[in-house]
């Protein structure tokens, strides 16, 4: 009886590989880091084939250090950084230019462009679920069609093959047998309708893309296929594919309504289910699919936040200000909440609420006895803060969560976690298990092959760990929140 479960979980700074037991359980795990690569201001790229063997390194490592036989692991699930943009040619399976990332905002002229039609973002939210940003797939795809030479005419001729991360992936570990991605990831590419779960013919030719690109979509626990033989020794079922913030609500175990739960990673995600309801917000936070299963959709409320645990890298690795991430927590207790410096790392532009493509960071309320601590707990404030944003836009749009199930790397600050209970004034879960994006797209595959009856199955395997309540004053509170909404005004573009 097969006993495992494999993950490959593709994020923006390396790829992992983890084996779950069935009961959610890591077995072992494999990670590479890969190259970041940042050739104009405001431009980010990955090469898809480091991509490609980071993957597979990290599933190697993963598979020798857990002692599984290849045939104890029952099904695999991909899990992937969204809306990062690759074409590759079908014959060859050679990608065609560097993935386009996320981050990169090299398209936010463009968007600026089509916004001055005041009527068509709200047309485009409507089926999307999404805004016209730079963020998003569509922009990214075009800028390839329209800059590498010959790639529109090889799109038209159905020579080219667009995919997000996972649909990449998905083509390469089948050897180009599927081409495919599922409801959640679609969802980020503004060319894919929430409600009728088709690819949307006035947003193709809106955007200029050829129908020719583009994978099928399916459920995110599907059949996807099975991992070529000659990869990892034996062929493997894939039977779920989720975005990586997806398949994190999925590994929180957020099944119900009205629970939320928010990833630290580079940037951070807070996430809602809001049930079959396309739950549509007033306050600029993002309607899209949690999940699809049996045909049916599941929805969320999302608010994307672009630099969270790359702010500290950025503290790490830009300013040298410290050497270790682990540094942080004995700095902000040095320093305390009252602390007169704000940063707004608005580096890539600020996601939501603000949508602010052109804002750029900034750090204030300098004084002569400033130091490397005030500046570390800026740092981690300042995600705390953002999340701050999110919930208030939640609460606007009439659905606050009572509690956040949080996870992703900068959780293991207990500083930061506590700060963020005291900031949102709602109480904080974490997890036993913090891999939830990996154990998502785990569950989803196993689910497909039946190790699971249904999502009730897997909601018992979700531990809880440590508990945060809020103890701050609401005034207290309340003075801090404005400090950083006051720092927010100073570096938004034209003010
Ligand atoms: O939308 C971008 C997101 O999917 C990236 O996630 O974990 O790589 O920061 P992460």
């Amino acid at each position: 009886m097969p006993r495992c479960l494999l993950s490959f979980d593709q994020g923006t700074t390396s790829s992992r590989a983890i084996l779950f037991s069935t009961e959610g359980q890591i077995l072992a795990t494999g990670q590479r880091e890969f190259t970041q690569h940042f050739p104009k201001p405001g431009w980010v790229e990955h090469d898809p084939e480091e991509i490609w063997q980071s993957t597979l390194a990290s599933t190697r490592e993963a598979l020798a250090a857990s002692g599984c036989a290849l045939s104890d692991i029952a099904a695999a699930g991909i899990t992937n950084q969204r809306e990062t943009t690759i074409v590759w040619e079908r014959a060859s399976g050679k990608p065609v230019y560097n993935a386009i990332v996320w981050q990169d905002r090299r398209t936010a002229d463009v968007c600026q462009q089509l916004k001055a039609d005041a009527e068509l973002e709200p047309r485009i939210a409507a089926k999307t679920g999404l805004l016209l940003d730079p963020y998003f797939s569509a922009t990214k795809l075009a800028w390839i069609l329209d800059n590498v030479d010959g790639a529109r005419e090889r799109a038209e001729r159905g020579e080219l093959a667009f995919g997000t991360v996972d649909t990449f992936l998905l083509w390469r570990l089948t050897g180009g047998k599927v081409h495919a991605t599922d409801a959640s990831n679609a969802s980020r590419t503004l060319l894919f309708n929430i409600h009728s779960q088709q690819w949307d013919e006035e947003l193709l030719q809106l955007f200029r893309i050829p129908a020719a690109l583009l994978p099928e979509v399916k459920d995110s626990a599907a059949d996807y296929g099975r991992v070529d033989s000659s990869l990892f020794g034996a062929e493997i079922a894939i039977g779920g594919v989720a975005g990586d913030q997806q398949a994190a609500l999925v590994g929180q175990a957020c099944f119900r309504p009205g629970m939320a739960k928010s990833t630290y990673g580079t940037g951070c995600f807070m996430v809602m289910n809001t049930g079959n309801e396309a739950l549509k917000s007033t306050h600029r936070l993002l309607t899209t699919v949690a999940y699809r299963i049996n045909g049916e959709t599941t929805y969320a409320l999302e608010g994307s936040i672009f630099m969270a645990g790359a702010t500290i890298q950025w503290i790490r690795d830009g300013l040298n200000l410290i050497s270790s991430a682990c540094e942080t927590q004995s700095l902000a207790e040095a320093t305390g909440y009252e602390n007169p410096v704000y940063m707004v790392p608005a580096f890539t532009g600020l996601g939501a609420p603000y949508w602010d493509p052109q804002a750029r960071g900034a750090i204030m309320g300098l004084t002569r006895d400033t130091g490397i601590k005030e500046i570390v707990t800026a740092g981690l404030q300042a995600v705390c803060y953002q999340t701050r944003d999110l919930l208030e836009a939640m609460a606007l749009d009439g659905v606050e969560p009572a509690q956040l199930r949080v996870d992703g790397g900068m959780v293991v600050n207990g500083w930061l976690v506590q700060f963020l209970a005291d900031v949102l004034g709602i109480p904080i879960a974490c997890p036993k298990v913090t891999e939830t994006t990996a154990l998502g797209a785990a569950f989803l595959a196993g689910l497909q092959v039946g190790v699971y009856q249904s999502l009730d199955d897997v909601e018992a395997f979700w531990v809880h760990d440590r508990a945060y309540q809020p103890k701050l004053e609401e005034s207290q509170r309340q003075h801090l929140y404005e400090g950083w909404l006051n720092a927010v005004q100073r570096v938004r573009c034209g003010s």
